[in-house]
């Protein structure tokens, strides 16, 4: 069984990963710059460039002392090529270069969302594809027939923001912080999600494309002029963040069902920072098992940036022939394909 060193560095974390064969993972060591990041509300690519450059020899060191692997029992690299902030992208590839060089190792570029994907493969047994993916993170919500590892069929995509963006910028508008995810998702327990009308960010039935902009101004709307800052307006947040969850979720259930019917996929998986939330596992799990679709989320620890899932579908990639050359570039808007900057199969 092969033994691949994944690196992912596209936004704001740092991480390593070693992963044997194609889905046990060894070890998966995650440095962020979130701290620094938090007190302007958003990612700073410069100050996440330079903690990437601080970090990545030691977080690379670390996991493979954690997974008790030395640098020559590697057979291949594995690395984040796109998408994410070009500067970032950069520090992850140049190193992965530079070792793979070094070591006269195989250098594999992989696409951070079709990892994204790949991460809720790792902790299944059995065959998985052909199903349908859905990808929602904080850059992207995009809904595909996933006929293999690395063979797309887009089926639907938010045509602005993206979900994880939305409850970013949702949290700000209550004052809750960065990132907004884990935030809202707290506060929405203490809410009634009925309250605050909302509208839905699922369009209509015709398509399975997503709107998040008008659920956003609405949102605005909603708590302009409001005293968003003290005791008084804690149920006025609870009951915001309550009932933004609350069509988000509803909107990204019906459209990935109503995907997974349209191509007649029996399985369903999801992936990115926003599969983390549990009101939306709760919701999809149940509404898959009603409408006969088995719905597959990554461990909690897989579905924010991590490079165990880099390194898992770097390992699947190796096993059918993928090498990246030396020149492999970074793409900052690279969708699902599997490699840029010229690779070729083996
Ligand atoms: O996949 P990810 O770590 O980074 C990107 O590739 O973008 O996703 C980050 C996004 C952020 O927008 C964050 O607010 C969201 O995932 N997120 C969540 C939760 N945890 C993280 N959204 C909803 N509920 C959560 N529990
Ligand atoms: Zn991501």
């Amino acid at each position: 069984m092969s033994l691949v060193l994944g690196i992912e560095s596209s936004c704001d974390e740092t991480s390593a990963a070693v992963v044997r064969g194609e889905r046990r993972v060894l070890s998966n060591i995650v440095a962020s710059s979130l701290a620094f990041h938090r007190r302007y509300g958003g990612v700073v690519p410069e100050a996440a460039c330079r903690a990437h450059v601080e970090v990545i020899w030691p977080v690379v060191e670390q996991a493979l002392a954690e997974a008790k692997v030395r640098l020559p029992e590697l057979d291949a690299i594995a690395v984040t090529c796109g998408p994410g902030l070009v500067g970032a992208l950069l520090v992850g590839v140049a190193f992965a270069k530079g070792l793979a060089c070094a070591l006269d190792k195989p250098l594999i570029g992989v696409s951070h969302l079709a990892a994204h994907l790949y991460a809720g493969v790792m902790a299944q047994r059995g065959p998985v594809f052909p199903c349908v993916g859905l990808i929602v993170s904080g850059g992207h919500t995009l809904l595909v027939e996933a006929r293999d590892i690395d063979d797309f069929v887009r089926l639907g995509e938010t045509r602005d923001d993206a979900a994880g963006e939305a409850f970013d910028k949702v949290a700000k508008l209550l004052g809750l912080g960065y990132p907004g995810g884990p935030l809202i998702e707290r506060r929405a327990l203490d809410g009634e999600a009925s309250r605050v009308r909302l509208p839905s960010p699922g369009l209509d039935d015709e398509t399975l494309d997503f709107s998040f902009s008008g659920l956003k101004t609405a949102v605005l709307y909603h708590v302009r002029g409001q005293p968003m800052h003290n005791g008084a307006s804690v149920r006025t947040v609870n009951d915001v963040a309550a009932s933004f969850q609350r069509v988000t979720v509803e909107a990204l259930v019906r459209k990935a069902i109503a995907a997974s019917l349209r191509v007649k996929a029996r399985r369903l998986i999801v992936g990115g920072g926003v599969a983390a939330n549990q009101a939306l596992r709760q919701a999809l799990t149940r509404a898959g098992r009603a409408a006969g679709v088995r719905v597959w989320f990554p461990p909690m620890a897989l579905c924010i940036d991590n490079a165990a899932m880099i390194a898992g579908l770097g390992a699947a990639l190796f096993r059918r022939g993928v090498r990246s050359p030396l020149s492999l570039s970074v793409d900052p808007g690279l969708g699902l394909a599997v490699q840029s900057g010229g690779g070729h199969r083996g």
